[in-house]
């Protein structure tokens, strides 16, 4: 049966790094995979256009949609409009009306980018971790929150971090799922020392352990784990943690691959439904300029066919061919080093395609 996929390429470089991915499934689809794309605004491309970074166009083409791929979202053009509607509101937006609490933002270190982090190569060789971010709940979307002026006449901003019960179970179900299937070893990281709401956070997950007897919990305060993610980022396998901690720590743990253009995402829905987008923003200074990292979109395609297509054989092609093009040398400037050949968005794409 053909699988609808909702594009969405956003701002910045998002639409230059969602085409080359685009190029990579249509390669695919030569092949055999049964897709059909259908194209949504969103972001301050969406603002422009329409008046709001969320269309309700976009919305039913992405409910519709089987998964949706997104390229990123923002710039310097809308960082003065009211937050309300703001490009980033178009994705906070999309998250919570679809339901994607599930963010999977595994960090890999392809052995030829040793040299690319600014860590040494025995610190990160062989680095293979998956970070379990909650991505609709906890201060991003707690209530109240605002800014308000005080009875003195100065102002006040506020923001509320609040997670339930059934929110931590249900991330931790899916942290504890994939733990089972990795090494078996999770760290849910919080900062129960200070807040309550991740309290609850660590008793939660401690409680569900007891159904998990093949996974080994472990707790981290999240100081210590930022701390631990550039010291020894080896010592994890998979970490859990709320939405604004995973935030964090994932764009700490993409430094270790050498480039926050090499990491892809997945937000998944209870069914498995997903929305796949590299983790790294819109880039505004280098948009339109064919030099941006096409990589983490097109591995965040490779994620779309194993998590949801169901069409792993495919998404294994194109990891190795990634790897082949590293293989080759070719590197986009983020990674680049010495006696490498340097090769734009566009020009990585083709090779990506060659390689399939
Ligand atoms: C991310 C981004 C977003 C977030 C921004 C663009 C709203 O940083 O996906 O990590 O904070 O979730
Ligand atoms: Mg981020």
């Amino acid at each position: 049966m053909t699988k609808k996929i909702a594009v969405l390429a956003g701002d910045g470089i998002g639409p230059e790094i969602v085409d080359e991915a685009i190029k990579v499934l249509e390669a695919l689809a030569k092949d055999g995979l049964d897709i059909e794309l259908a194209y949504g605004l969103i972001g301050g491309a969406a603002y422009d256009e329409t008046g709001t970074p969320l269309p309700d166009e976009t919305i039913e083409i992405s409910k519709s949609a089987d998964a949706i791929l997104l390229g990123a979202v923002g710039g310097y053009k809308w960082e003065s409009l009211d937050i309300s509607v703001r490009p980033e509101k178009g994705l906070l937006g999309i998250r919570s009306q679809l339901n994607l609490f599930a963010n999977l933002r595994p960090a890999i270190l392809y052995p030829q980018l040793a040299d690319a982090s600014t860590l040494k190569s025995e610190v990160v060789a062989g680095l293979d971790l998956m970070i379990v971010r909650e991505l609709t709940g906890g201060i991003y979307f707690g209530q109240p929150r605002g800014i308000r002026t005080l009875e003195n006449g100065e102002k006040e901003g506020f923001n509320t971090l609040v997670y339930r019960e059934s929110e931590i179970q249900r991330i931790g179900k899916v942290a504890f799922d994939i733990a089972q299937k990795r090494q078996g070893r999770l760290c849910s990281v919080d900062k129960a020392n200070v807040l309550e709401s991740t309290e609850l956070w660590r008793e939660t997950m401690t409680d569900m352990a007891e159904n998990y007897s093949d996974v080994e919990l472990s707790h981290m305060y999240v100081d210590n784990a930022a701390m631990q993610l550039v010291r020894a980022p080896k010592q994890f396998d998979v970490m859990v943690t709320t939405n604004m901690f995973g935030d964090i720590l994932s764009d700490c743990a993409s430094m270790l691959t050498g480039s926050i253009g090499m990491l892809p995402s997945a937000s998944l829905d209870e069914s498995g439904k997903g929305m796949y987008e590299p983790i790294h923003g819109s880039a505004p200074d280098i948009a339109g300029q064919n030099i941006a990292n096409p990589l983490a979109t097109i591995l965040s395609a490779s994620m779309m066919l194993r998590y949801t297509l169901d069409e792993p054989a495919m998404a294994d092609r194109i990891e190795a061919a990634v790897s082949k093009v590293l293989d080759q040398g070719l590197r986009t400037a983020d990674i680049y080093s010495e006696g490498m050949t340097k090769v734009g968005t566009s020009e990585m794409g083709d090779a990506v395609v060659a390689a399939l």
